[in-house]
């Protein structure tokens, strides 16, 4: 008797399982084939998984903010960081110091990248970001302005020399805050 119980369970389980199944298949005609059309391998009968990762990958890409967006966060956090270091706000500067780190540090895991760009972001990051960056943090570390100051130039320098390595010289980063 109990083991009727849990066979009408599982089926039951089993069969609801396939109706979410089918409820998840997506909206447009070409998912719904992948579903029920079995054009998944033997490893996947009805396509379903096909169908799931295709449909979050594309997701993911409609999510991942573009090269143009993580660029206007670094240009957000350099110009609080020039004012940061005009009023001698060593705190705030480290602050935004690694604010841009972990801006680049994304660029780079999610491996972001489009046309514009010549080689891999990592190539720059290395070249323009990497040096400067950690000057700029030791610098905010000791209270050194005049070092801060220094390096803050060489940084926006470097953002200009990447911008005309990679096709969008005009668009010139100034050491003054706005
Ligand atoms: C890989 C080299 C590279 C480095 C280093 C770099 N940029 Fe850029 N930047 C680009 C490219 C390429 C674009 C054009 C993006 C696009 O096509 O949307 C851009 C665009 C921009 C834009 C315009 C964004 C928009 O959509 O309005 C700003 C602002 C900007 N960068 C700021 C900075 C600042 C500030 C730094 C330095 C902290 C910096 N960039 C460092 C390559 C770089």
């Amino acid at each position: 008797m109990k083991s009727l119980f849990v066979l009408f369970f599982l089926f039951s389980w089993l069969v609801t399982g396939i109706g979410c199944r089918q409820d998840t298949g997506g909206d447009r005609p070409e998912q719904r084939r992948g579903v029920t059309g079995g054009d998944g391998g033997k490893d996947d009968p009805g396509g379903y998984w096909q169908v799931r990762v295709d449909s979050l990958t594309a997701l993911v890409r409609a999510l991942t903010p573009g090269l143009g967006e993580f660029m206007v966060q670094l240009k957000y956090h350099h110009d609080r960081l020039a004012e940061a270091v005009s009023a001698k706000d060593f705190e705030r500067s480290a602050y935004e110091i690694d604010e841009l780190k972990e801006t680049a540090e994304k660029i780079q895991l999610l491996r972001i990248t489009n046309e514009k760009l010549q080689e891999p972001f990592p190539v720059f990051y290395q070249k323009y970001l990497q040096a400067p960056l950690e000057s700029l943090a030791a610098s905010a570390q000791q209270k050194d302005l005049r070092a801060l100051k220094t390096n803050l130039e060489a940084l926006t320098s470097n953002c200009n020399s990447c911008h005309h390595e990679n096709n969008v010289a005009f668009m010139h980063i100034s050491n003054t805050s706005p």
